[in-house]
């Protein structure tokens, strides 16, 4: 397979520092030579601009913490993704979560594409439901074309559908959050889910709930891990996805076949221990795109 990596340096969509330099750690846990080592062609197209917080004056703009500068992080992020031919596989290193109102878009070049939103948070939060104002808990709400419209509107009139949405991992979902995902009618595995029905059964759930779709897109949070498996993330919330779950979750979609492309975001090397996160979900990329045991 052709593989395009592409990093978006960004923490400002975050309430903390340094998932900026998540793309950075992603790289020297060895990302690509893994990836090549399973026989894929890989090219890293290298960084998108990001505005460097301590350049701007600017904090608050109706709620929305730097909605300018990650307006324009994500169309670039679209902008590079999008031309890209329709059989590479992108995969995009965060940076906070915001960044996949660019990546999504962008790895669908067009066309419709289901998503999987691997995560502890829902990432539905709209402008006003957000009790942070961080952008990074919002990027699902904008995806589907609700909330701000210039955050909707960032691949001009392309939205997902909610019902080309599953997200699993569930566990931290904020009160009128809940409402928006529920009024949306997007399918959602929380944490109790995994417990009572198993990875397995989740997976084929989600593969059989996309069936209409031949293409999907993962967008993976390092917090949807326990963060005792992956303590390098800025929102940690116990209670998470074991390594292994993980893993069997991202060695059964690689058996679909149909994963046309990434997102790996929120990884933080600085609240990490020796850049075990970004090795971790090194880790994660490896078993989507082919590594197995024997
Ligand atoms: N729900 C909280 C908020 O809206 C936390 C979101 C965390 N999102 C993330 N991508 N880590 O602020
Ligand atoms: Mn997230
Ligand atoms: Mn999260
Ligand atoms: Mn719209």
């Amino acid at each position: 397979m052709d593989i395009s990596i592409l990093g978006i340096p960004m923490d400002l969509g975050a309430g903390r520092r340094g998932v900026d330099m998540g793309a950075s750690a992603l790289r020297n846990a060895h990302l690509a030579s893994t990836l090549r080592s399973l026989g894929h062609t890989v090219t890293d197209l290298g960084d998108v601009p990001v505005t460097v917080p301590e350049t701007t004056d600017k904090f608050q703009d109706q709620g929305l913490v730097f909605l300018d500068e990650i307006l324009s992080a994500c169309s670039g992020t679209y902008q590079r993704l999008r031309d890209l031919d329709v059989g590479t596989f992108p995969i995009s290193l965060g940076g906070d979560h915001s960044v996949s109102m660019g990546t999504v878009p962008g790895a669908a070049r067009g066309r419709r594409t289901g998503v999987i939103w691997v995560d502890a948070h829902a990432d539905f939060n709209t402008p006003s439901s957000s009790p942070s104002g961080n952008i990074h808990g919002m990027p699902v709400a904008h995806l589907v074309g609700l909330g701000d419209d210039r955050l909707s509107n960032i691949a001009g009139g392309w939205h997902v559908r909610p019902e080309d949405i599953v997200m699993i991992g569930l566990r931290s979902v904020d009160q009128r959050e809940r409402e928006l995902v529920a009024e949306a009618g997007i399918k959602t595995y929380t944490m109790k889910d995994v417990d009572q029905l198993g990875i397995t059964r989740i997976a084929q759930e989600t593969l059989e709930r996309l069936s209409h779709l031949e293409r999907l897109h993962i967008s993976f949070d390092a917090d949807a891990l326990d963060p005792t498996v992956c303590p390098g993330v800025g929102t940690p919330v116990p209670g998470g996805l074991s390594y292994r779950e993980g893993h069997l979750l991202m060695e059964l979609f690689a058996e679909s076949g149909r994963v046309t492309s990434l997102d790996i975001v929120e990884v933080n090397p600085i609240l990490d221990t020796r850049n075990r996160t970004a090795e971790v979900m090194v880790g994660m990329a490896a078993s989507l795109l082919g590594q197995r045991i024997l």
